[in-house]
């Protein structure tokens, strides 16, 4: 049985995802923002520690403590956020806290774990990025950009990384029914009553929302997402591969971007979500 550290276990995939490592009787850590939101995590067994992952010291030193006491096989960065707003409308400091939360954190985790991994000749880094990991969505520039950097790191470690035993690799959502949604920062293209500022982007901005309800409204669940993840983590060797997607419209929706050269099958996927029929 291995020991795990999977991040953001409050709710949604990550809970989840250790609650099925937890119930296939794996050692589980999991990190919260307030220690209260691990309980649930924590009466199946978990063990919880309060870390946020925009803390690049305190996760090494989280990393550290757990693989000197009881070593680390897995580690599982899940915890991120979303932004929705396009460039003009962005705050740098939105931005910049989409690539701490989503991109940063993870290569704070990474570094610290293959430093325990490396030398051990054996270990499995599994990152959540997403399908707007794989294809730019409207109004999400600042959460796939965070999440595309995610991809192009763990893909150019991971070739390195399985050379010492290491397997290193990404999980792609779809929609999924969590917490995700509420979280995301919305403050740049919606008003204190809720509804879509009026600027120049506003119609898009309506028709982009309506169709990501639509697509929320038919979401994997929390659950059978977690549960998907937990099963890569711990894949047999030959089972293993550096890229997973979460559900069969995973699958469908990072094969938009397949041998996609001059980016027009993208382009034209995209633009139809704002287009004035759609
Ligand atoms: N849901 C989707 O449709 C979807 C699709 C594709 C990819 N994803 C990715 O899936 C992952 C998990 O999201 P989810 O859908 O399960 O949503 P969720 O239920 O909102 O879970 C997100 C987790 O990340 C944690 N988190 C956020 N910012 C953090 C920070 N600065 N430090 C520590 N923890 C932090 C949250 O903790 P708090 O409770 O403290 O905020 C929560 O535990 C994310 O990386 C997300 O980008 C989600």
């Amino acid at each position: 049985m291995s020991t795990a550290l999977v991040t953001g276990v409050s709710s949604g995939m990550g809970l989840h995802c250790a609650l099925e490592l937890v119930r296939l009787g794996h050692t589980v850590h999991g990190t919260v923002r307030r220690a209260e939101d691990g309980a649930e995590l924590a009466r199946a067994g978990g063990l919880i520690h309060v870390l946020d992952v925009r803390d690049a010291e305190g996760a090494a030193s989280l990393v550290d403590s757990i693989a000197q006491s009881s070593g680390l096989d897995i580690l599982i960065n899940n915890a991120g956020r979303g932004a929705v707003g396009t460039a003009e409308q962005l705050p740098m400091a939105v931005v910049r806290d989409q690539m701490e939360t989503n991109f940063f954190s993870a290569v704070a985790l990474t570094q610290a774990a293959l430093r325990h991994m490396r030398p051990q000749g054996r270990g499995t880094i599994l990152t959540v990025t997403s399908v707007g990991g794989v294809v730019g969505q409207p109004f999400n520039d600042a959460y796939c950009a965070s999440k595309f950097a995610v991809e192009g790191f763990m893909q150019s470690l991971a070739p390195v990384a399985a050379a010492f035993g290491v397997r290193v690799g990404v999980f792609e959502p779809a929609a999924v029914a969590t917490g995700f949604v509420d979280s995301v920062a919305r403050d740049a293209v919606m008003g204190d009553d809720g509804s879509v500022r009026d600027d120049p982007y506003a119609p898009l901005i309506a028709r982009y929302l309506e169709r990501a309800s639509a697509a929320f409204a038919s979401a994997q669940t929390a659950e059978s997402a977690g549960a998907a993840l937990a099963s890569a983590a711990v894949a047999e060797s030959d089972e293993w591969k550096p890229r997973w997607q979460s559900s069969e419209a995973a699958v469908q929706f990072v094969s938009a971007s397949l041998a996609d050269l001059d980016g027009q099958r993208v382009h034209g996927l995209t633009s139809g979500w704002i287009a004035e029929s759609a």
